[in-house]
């Protein structure tokens, strides 16, 4: 017993040590090589003065920020709301490939942005393979460590579906649609708290679905927008309804609905 457990730490500090490594090479490949050309992150308003007022004069970027290429990748490469292992997959290929073959046909950044840009040095050469996993991990990671626990993160039903199951999670559908007042006030006041959003990420996945372009899964119906159903996954891989909640909510309001909800799906 006492050796099966030594074994299993020692196998979790492995893969933590490991993790953390390689965490740390990806940053220290950033600093040695990319950060001569490539900042890291530079607020939105000084970089949008910068490229559209100043045409680059305030900040004289040598390049674009690992933050907007990171962001700029996820959008244009791949899937973002479908599977996030095959999306960090595409994106490392990406990189991989473009810091050896720089090409601006390839840029995935806008081309109001790019323009200010030569085109990169190619890198061929400077980089072991694993330097170069490590960094392609390194500024994928950056754009979500940046934005962290700022905002909520929506999926697709069907990955949402697979999640719930899989990580035991809450999923909550949202039905919203374009011109509604309150669903953008919960959007602004709630959905970007740091308490809530913190617990979404924990213990629930969300699905925001527009129904002004969309319909709503699992035949659910709305009579007014936002409308949050909370629904789990059971052992029988049957859908439960939690609840549903209509209408917008006070920060402190819909944290106790979430809460309620977890000790619904407890018990279960
Ligand atoms: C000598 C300067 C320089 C260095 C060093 C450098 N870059 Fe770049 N990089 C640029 C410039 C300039 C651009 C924008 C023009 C372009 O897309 O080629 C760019 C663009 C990129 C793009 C493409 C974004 C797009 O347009 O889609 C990626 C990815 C990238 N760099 C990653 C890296 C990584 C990772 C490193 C470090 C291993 C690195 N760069 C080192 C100058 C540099």
């Amino acid at each position: 017993m006492k050796n099966s457990k030594g074994v299993k730490i020692g196998i979790i500090l492995g893969i933590f040590f490991s993790i953390f490594l390689y965490a740390n090479r990806g940053e220290e490949v950033y600093n040695k090589v990319c950060s001569q050309c490539h900042q890291l992150d530079i607020p939105r308003d000084k970089l949008m003065k910068n490229f559209f007022e100043m045409n680059n004069t305030l900040l004289n970027l040598k390049a674009p920020t690992i933050s907007q290429i990171s962001y700029s990748m996820k959008q244009k490469i791949g899937d973002p709301r479908e599977d996030i292992d095959i999306q960090r997959m595409e994106v490392s290929a990406f990189i991989a490939d473009y810091i050896i073959y720089p090409d601006k046909q390839k840029s995935v950044l806008s081309p109001k942005i790019s323009k200010f840009f030569k085109t990169m040095p190619s890198l061929k050469g400077k980089l072991s393979t694993e330097d170069i996993e490590a960094i392609s991990n390194f500024v994928y990671d950056y754009d979500q460590k940046d934005k962290g626990s700022k905002s909520v993160e929506y999926v697709s039903f069907e990955r949402a579906l697979k999640q719930a199951k899989k990580e035991n999670k809450i999923m909550i559908i949202q039905a919203t649609a374009p011109h509604c007042r309150y669903c953008a006030k919960m959007e602004k006041e709630v959905l970007k708290d740091k308490k809530i959003v913190d617990l979404l990420k924990k213990e629930f996945v969300v699905v925001s679905v527009d129904l002004s372009k969309e319909v709503l899964p699992m035949d659910l119906r709305v009579r007014m927008t936002p409308t949050f159903f909370f629904i789990f996954v059971n052992d029988k891989n049957e859908k439960v309804k939690i609840k549903r909640i209509p209408g917008a909510w006070s920060k402190e309001d819909f944290l106790d609905i979430l809460k309620e909800s977890i000790i619904a799906k407890n018990a279960k």
